[in-house]
C-alpha cells in the first residue's frame, strides 16, 4: 500500500475524514485500482481511406509513449441506445497522459482515441433513445474517446446542459466537479464550518473541491499546491489560507494555521510525502477518524444513480450560478500533444480543454 501510494503515476485521490465519520457505510481501506466488475468498453478507431463515407477528425495514439497523431476517422452508424455528438470541447485530464503511456489502469488496444469527457450538440440518435433528441447541448462521460470531432456514447452517459451554462463551462464540470462532489459530500460528509485541507489545489479538480466546499458545503478550504502562483489562484478562488508545499513541511504550515486540532477533512490529490503529511495533519487511531479512497470512474459501474446524481448536481450548481468553473487553458485538436504536455509538465491551472470548432 505504501508503495502505492507513492507512485504519482498512478492518479491518486485520497481522502482523509478527520473526525469520527457519521456515515453508515464502512471506512474503506483503498486497496488501489481494482478491475473486477467493471465493464471495459473500448472501440477500435477505423482510420478513414479516399472514398469511404462520412468522417471526423480525431486524435490518435497509434504507439504509447509517442505524440499522438490527427487523423480522418470513418463514422460509424450509431446503435439503439446511442447518441452521436458534435463535440465542442474535450477536457484534458491527468487519466490521457497516462493512458497514453500505458500508465493507466485502463488499457484500450491501439490505436485509440484518448478524452473521457466532453460537451457538445446531439447530432443523431439511435431508434431506442428517449433522454435527449438532435440539438440538445449536452454533457458526457466516455471510455476514451472524446478527443474528436464526434462522440458516439451510450444515451445514459449524457446529461443535458440548462440554458445559462455555456458548453466551455459545462466541459469542466464532469469528471473535476463530479469527482469534487463525491469526495466532498458523499464520502467525506463534509459539513458546514468545517475545515477541508486540499492538495494540487490550483489543478483542475483542486479548483472545483474549493469551489464545492466554499460555495456549495459553506466550508472553510486550505488551500496547498507546488507554487506561490497557484497557492494565489486558490485563493482567488475562494480559498481561505494557502500552503506552498514546495516550500517546507506541509503538516507544519497546516498545523500553524488550524492548532493541533487538525483540519476536519483532508483531499489528496498528489500522492508520496503530501499525502503522509496530509494524514499526519491528524492521526488516525488517536482520533477515531478514516482513511479512504476513491475512484470516480468506478461509481459509474457500482453505483450509477450516484454517479448520475453527482453530474446532475454539478449541472445545477452551475445553473444557480453557485459554482464558476474555471478554465486554465484552451488548445485547438491539432495542438493536443502541447496540451498534454502542459498538464504533464505541471504547468496547467484549472481545466484544460481541448476545442474542436
Ligand atoms: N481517483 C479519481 O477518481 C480521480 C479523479 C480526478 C483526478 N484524479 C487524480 O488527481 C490528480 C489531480 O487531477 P487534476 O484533474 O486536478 O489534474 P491537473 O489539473 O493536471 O493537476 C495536477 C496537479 O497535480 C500536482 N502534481 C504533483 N505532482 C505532480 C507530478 N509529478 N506531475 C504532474 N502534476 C503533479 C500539480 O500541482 P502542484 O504543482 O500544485 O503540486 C498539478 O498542477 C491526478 O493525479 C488525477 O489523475 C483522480
Amino acid at each position: 500500500m505504501a508503495a502505492r501510494l507513492c507512485a504519482r503515476h498512478l492518479p491518486p485521490a485520497w481522502l482523509c475524514r478527520c473526525k469520527p465519520n457519521s456515515s453508515p457505510e464502512p471506512p474503506v481501506r483503498a486497496t488501489g485500482y481494482a478491475r473486477e466488475n467493471q465493464p471495459l468498453f473500448f472501440l477500435r478507431c477505423r482510420r478513414a481511406a479516399q472514398g469511404q463515407g462520412r468522417h471526423y477528425r480525431a486524435a490518435l495514439c497509434t504507439e504509447l509513449k509517442h505524440p499522438l497523431v490527427v487523423e480522418e476517422v470513418v463514422s460509424r452508424p450509431v446503435g439503439p441506445h446511442e447518441v452521436r455528438v458534435d463535440v465542442h470541447f474535450c477536457g484534458i485530464n491527468f487519466a490521457d497522459t497516462l493512458v497514453c503511456r500505458g500508465q493507466y489502469q485502463e488499457k484500450p488496444p491501439l490505436p485509440f482515441t484518448p478524452g473521457i469527457e466532453f460537451s457538445g450538440a446531439v447530432l443523431e440518435t439511435g431508434t431506442d433513445v428517449s433522454t435527449v433528441k438532435k440539438g440538445d447541448r449536452v454533457i458526457g462521460v466516455s471510455n476514451f474517446n472524446a478527443m474528436a470531432e464526434e462522440c458516439i456514447t451510450d444515451q445514459k452517459t449524457l446529461w443535458r446542459i440548462p440554458e445559462n451554462v455555456s458548453l466551455q463551462d459545462a466541459a469542466v464540470l464532469p469528471v473535476s466537479y463530479g469527482t469534487a462532489i463525491l469526495a466532498l459530500d458523499h464520502r467525506a460528509r463534509t459539513q458546514p464550518g468545517e475545515t477541508v485541507l486540499v492538495t494540487a489545489a490550483a489543478g483542475a479538480t483542486g479548483l472545483a473541491v474549493i469551489d464545492v466546499a466554499t460555495n456549495v458545503l459553506r466550508a472553510k478550504v486550505i488551500a496547498a499546491a507546488g507554487s506561490d502562483e497557484k497557492c494565489k489562484l486558490a485563493m482567488q478562488r475562494g480559498a481561505q489560507s494557502s500552503v506552498n508545499y514546495s516550500q517546507g513541511s506541509l503538516k507544519e504550515a497546516v498545523k500553524k494555521l488550524v492548532g493541533s486540532g487538525g483540519v476536519n477533512v483532508a483531499i489528496d490529490m498528489v500522492g508520496g510525502d503530501v499525502f503522509l503529511e496530509s494524514l499526519r495533519s491528524n492521526l488516525l487511531l488517536l482520533k477515531n477518524i478514516s482513511a479512504m479512497g476513491l475512484y470516480f470512474g468506478r461509481y459509474q459501474h457500482q453505483d450509477f444513480a450516484l454517479f448520475s446524481k453527482s453530474m446532475s448536481s454539478a449541472l445545477q450548481y452551475c445553473q444557480q450560478g453557485l459554482i464558476h468553473p474555471h478554465t486554465g487553458a484552451v488548445f485547438k485538436l491539432e495542438k493536443i500533444n502541447d496540451a498534454l504536455l502542459h498538464v504533464m509538465q505541471r504547468k496547467s491551472t484549472g481545466k484544460v480543454l481541448l476545442s474542436l470548432k
